[in-house]
């Protein structure tokens, strides 16, 4: 029989295995349960043992590892930091505390909070040179693009935070990622403006010195609006991580060939970078522009989006794993109202932003492919309420979702189970033929 005439069937029953029959044989594979009675079924030997391999494009229904960082259920629209739920740290916890929660997996004490802190004002600052390589970017650079670059370029300062398996290295090397990343994220602005780089000030909180580094400049003083601040840390906070989405499973990859973590967190960096992915909070506001250049009260968009004409998604709507509210949606609605009113903003955005997600959450094809809003659907609206620019968006997310990969890849290289990630394929281009001399072809 043809390899392509399997008959497959699996069986799984309440046993801690689960049946698998090919054309006939049967095999064995062992049942994986997690924390919260999530079901795997592991294939890892099915290879040496069956000859096949599984097909998963996407990667949607495969689980890449195990993990005990972050747990999502979608169809419930639960978010949980190591079992901590999303909605009580964006209420009382901040970012820096929620990072130690991420990458130590314990609610931080006050001491453990003060010396992390500490820690990490010790390094915002970037060596000198680390400035002159912004020198070589065209002013009109993405600053997502830039980013990802310098952050990449840090592994050619710190030949000293190098080797992955030794732990101190490596906590020296988290902290200056935590710790210089906004300043690069900043300085990444400062030159897409053609503005002189703003030192940063420890005396301020995280996100505030990181508002003070994109919009202070030497000739006018920016005081940093608390509310703004809080804001800020917010957003970070609640983009801190998302368990195996593309850049996290990126930054995994990269760093499973145990290449330095600052090049594979920049790998991530340009992971994130994609409007499929942390860049959709651009693409949100660059589509309600367009909607409201047009006159559209959106009807005529979300037509454009049935019809699947031209590709044209709704942006800010879906998600792999989500097939409920996105929780992070929700704080971020409810954020969005507060502190445009706090700020004295209007912008008509928003307006239709909402309008969108009613007429999207009654329509018959959202509904059918349980389209919800997601965590981008109201960010884009709060960050240019802040005054941040539109091609800002996706690079401040790469300052919150930085304990996040730094967690995964800290679990990774500490998972006994960690080989190099290596996917199989199944081959589909042509049988083997002769190399054809130039002049026959
Ligand atoms: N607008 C319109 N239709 C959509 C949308 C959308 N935003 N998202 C999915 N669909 C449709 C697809 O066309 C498909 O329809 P079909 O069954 O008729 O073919 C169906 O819903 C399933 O979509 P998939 O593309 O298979 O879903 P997938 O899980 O691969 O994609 C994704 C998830 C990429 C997030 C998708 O929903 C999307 O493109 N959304 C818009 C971009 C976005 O907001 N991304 C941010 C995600 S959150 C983050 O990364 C931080």
């Amino acid at each position: 029989m043809g390899r392509g005439l399997y008959y497959f069937a699996l069986a799984m029953g309440e046993s801690k295995k689960a049946q698998l029959t090919i054309d006939g044989s049967s095999y064995e594979l062992p049942i994986i349960r997690g924390t919260e009675n999530e079901v795997a079924v592991d294939i890892s030997r099915l290879r040496n043992t069956a000859g096949v391999i599984t097909m998963d494009p996407g990667y949607g229904n495969t689980g890449s590892c195990s993990s005990a960082i972050t747990f999502i259920d979608g169809e419930r629209g639960i978010l949980r930091y190591r079992g901590v739920p999303i909605e009580d740290l964006a209420e009382h916890s901040t970012f820096l505390e929620a990072a130690w929660l991420l990458m130590e997996g314990e609610l931080p004490t006050q001491e453990e909070l003060d010396t992390f802190k500490d820690h990490i004002t010790y390094h915002t600052m970037v060596h000198e040179d680390v400035k002159r390589f912004y020198a070589g970017f065209p002013h009109n650079a993405h600053p997502m693009a830039v980013t990802g670059a310098v952050v990449g370029a840090l592994s050619t300062f710190y030949p000293d935070s190098m080797q992955v398996t030794n732990d101190r290295e490596m906590e020296i090397a988290i902290h200056r990622l935590i710790a210089k990343v906004p300043t690069i994220v900043a300085y990444s602005y400062k030159h897409s403006m053609g503005q002189p780089f703003m030192s940063p000030l420890n005396k301020l909180r995280y996100a505030a010195n990181f508002l003070h580094m994109m919009f202070a400049t030497p000739a006018e003083e920016y005081e940093v609006d608390p509310v703004v601040a809080r804001t800020m840390d917010l957003i970070f906070l609640l983009h801190a991580d998302h368990e195996q989405n593309c850049s996290a499973s990126t930054v995994r990859m990269v760093g499973s060939s145990q290449a330095n973590l600052f090049s594979a967190i920049s790998a991530g960096v340009h992971a994130l970078w994609g409007p499929l992915h942390g860049g959709a909070n651009q693409a949100v506001v660059e589509m309600l522009e367009q909607i409201l250049a047009s006159g559209d009260d959106g009807k005529q968009f979300l037509d454009k989006v049935k019809n699947k004409r031209a590709g044209t998604r709704l942006m800010g709507f879906g998600h792999r794993v989500y097939k409920n509210f996105d929780p992070r949606a929700t704080i971020l609605k409810r954020a969005c109202f507060e502190v445009l009113e706090r700020l004295g903003v209007s912008t008509p955005l928003l307006d239709i932003a909402v309008q969108l997600e009613e007429i999207a959450l009654r329509d018959d094809y959202f509904i059918a492919r349980k389209l919800y809003p997601n965590v981008d659907f109201y960010s884009g609206i709060i960050l240019q309420a802040l005054g941040v620019p539109v091609n800002m968006f996706t690079t401040l997310f790469t300052i919150g979702r930085l304990p996040g990969w730094i967690a995964h890849w800290t679990e990774m290289i500490h998972d006994p189970q960690n080989r190099i990630a290596r996917p199989r394929q199944i081959y589909t281009g042509a049988r083997e033929r002769p190399y054809v001399p130039m002049e026959q072809r």
